[in-house]
């Protein structure tokens, strides 16, 4: 191991870091990290914090979670590696598809496709959106729709139903074929409507215009997250995911969860569309399916879905896709582990209790500091603040005060995450109310270094 000297001097040289201009990591270098415990972090001077930002939504069950490193270990010394491409498989993953086909149930969800995280299942789940309409003689249905605002992950396909411009722009020309309506953002939207409820429903109205001018004879799937999460954790009103369910089944469009956020229990609920009361056709899981500690993934794929492709006899339902991680048996071993461990836990009753915490936490924040122009949450753990350098005129703060604020906050004890004008919190769900106090405490640090 190099000393600390050589990896300062070192840090952000040679590699570039994702979701950050190279120049600016050679400016400012990233905090580096050496070990971690329980749901705190340490840095290469020995500073501990509390991770407000739970690894990146994915450490679910903390940095200590036994059960998951010891599967981990246990399956590399049996069978470190084996494909599940067509005539292999592996004991592990045959175990844990019949797990998730359990947990899942309620979601009306049965089969399991694997991938090797959020891009990949994305990617995944909108290639077997076009597929099954292919299969059942819909060839026409080939576009997508997608919320503005909405994350779902860097791959092509992915990028190109992302609403957020700071991931398109530079990597245009996207998919054809992508249309984004309205995200039911209370805070902006074009109707400038600050009720959740009318807003939901302008929304939902946007999206039947949009299908009508279309034609739904040309839609394969609509793809959302039951939260906006990347986007500054955008959570709709009540009515909004059971409206979109509706709309896309009178217009047999598939509904795309995107839960590689949401699934196991970060909203207080165990996936996102439960949440909703939303059954959806497919769903997007990866992330906390190992407490981050592999990377892995899973689509879901609905019970009645299964048919079209089970039964085929035109040969059109032969998977042409898949990643030679597909099934990892370490993976697929650490997922096992991890689903065991989540459910022993019970996080779900835990991320809802922290989440009202926190989230009533910034909204005594917002009381205190002029900053804040918008506080996000109450739908488990997963919030967000806005930022605003006037509250009349709802202009972003700039890039120096939020970087400073964050600073601050660090060095009081908690890590945050910055992503644009909002500051976004995803802390392990097994968090204790003192180290979401501690959250709180440390941001409140940070607002009084730039107020
Ligand atoms: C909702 C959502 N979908 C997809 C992804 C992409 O996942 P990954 O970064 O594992 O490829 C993310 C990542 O944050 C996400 O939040």
């Amino acid at each position: 191991m190099k000393d600390s000297n050589f990896l300062k001097e070192h840090n952000a040289k040679s590699l570039w870091h994702p979701m950050a201009h190279p120049g600016d990591s050679l400016a400012n270098p990233p905090a580096i990290i050496t070990s971690a415990q329980g749901v705190k972090i340490t840095d290469i001077d020995g500073h501990e914090v509390v991770d407000a930002v739970g690894g990146l939504w994915n450490v679910n069950l903390g940095f200590s979670c036994q059960p998951v490193k010891d599967a981990i270990a246990a399956q590399l010394d049996v069978l470190p590696y084996y494909s599940t491409f067509r005539g292999t498989t592996n004991d592990q993953v045959i175990q844990l598809a019949e797990e998730l086909r359990k947990f899942f149930a309620p979601d009306g969800l049965t089969r399991a496709f694997f991938t090797s995280g959020g891009s990949d299942s994305v990617e995944s789940a909108l290639r077997l959106a076009r597929q099954y309409h292919k299969i059942r003689g819909e060839e026409g249905r080939t576009k997508f729709l997608s919320l503005k605002k909405g994350y779902h992950g860097t791959h092509m396909g992915g990028a190109s139903v992302n609403g957020n411009a700071n991931f398109r722009t530079q990597y245009e020309p996207l998919l054809p074929g992508c249309f984004h309506i309205p995200a039911p953002y209370t805070y902006r939207n074009p109707f400038n409507e600050t009720d959740p409820e009318r807003l939901a429903r302008l929304c939902l109205q946007a999206l039947e215009d949009e299908i009508a001018f279309q034609g739904a004879g040309t839609i394969a799937a609509f793809i959302m997250e039951p939260v906006l999460g990347a986007g500054g954790v955008i959570p709709p009103h009540a009515s909004f995911m059971p409206g979109v369910r509706e709309i896309c089944s009178r217009n047999g469009i598939l509904l795309i969860a995107d839960e590689v956020i949401a699934a196991f229990g970060r909203t207080g609920s165990w996936s996102g569309s439960r949440h909703w009361g939303v059954q959806p056709d497919m769903m997007a899981t990866a992330k906390a399916i190992t407490n981050g500690y592999f990377p892995f993934g899973a689509v879901m794929i609905a019970d009645h879905m299964t048919e079209t492709f089970e039964k085929d006899t035109s040969g059109k339902a032969a998977i042409g896709h898949g990643y030679t991680y597909s099934g990892h048996p370490v993976g697929a071993a650490a997922a096992l582990a991890c689903l065991q461990e989540t459910l022993r836990l019970n996080v779900t009753e835990n991320a809802a209790a922290r989440g009202t915490q926190i989230h009533q936490g910034l909204l005594a924040l917002q009381q205190k500091y002029e900053l804040i122009g918008d506080v996000r949450g109450g739908h488990g753990l997963m919030c967000a603040l806005e930022l605003v350098s006037d509250r009349t005129t709802k202009a972003a703060v700039d890039k120096k005060t939020i970087g400073k604020l964050q600073e601050a906050a660090y060095d009081a004890g908690a890590m945050v995450r910055v992503s644009g004008p909002n500051i976004i919190l995803s802390p392990p769900l097994v968090l204790s109310e003192a180290e979401a106090s501690t959250i709180l405490s440390a941001l409140d640090a940070g607002f009084a270094a730039v107020s």
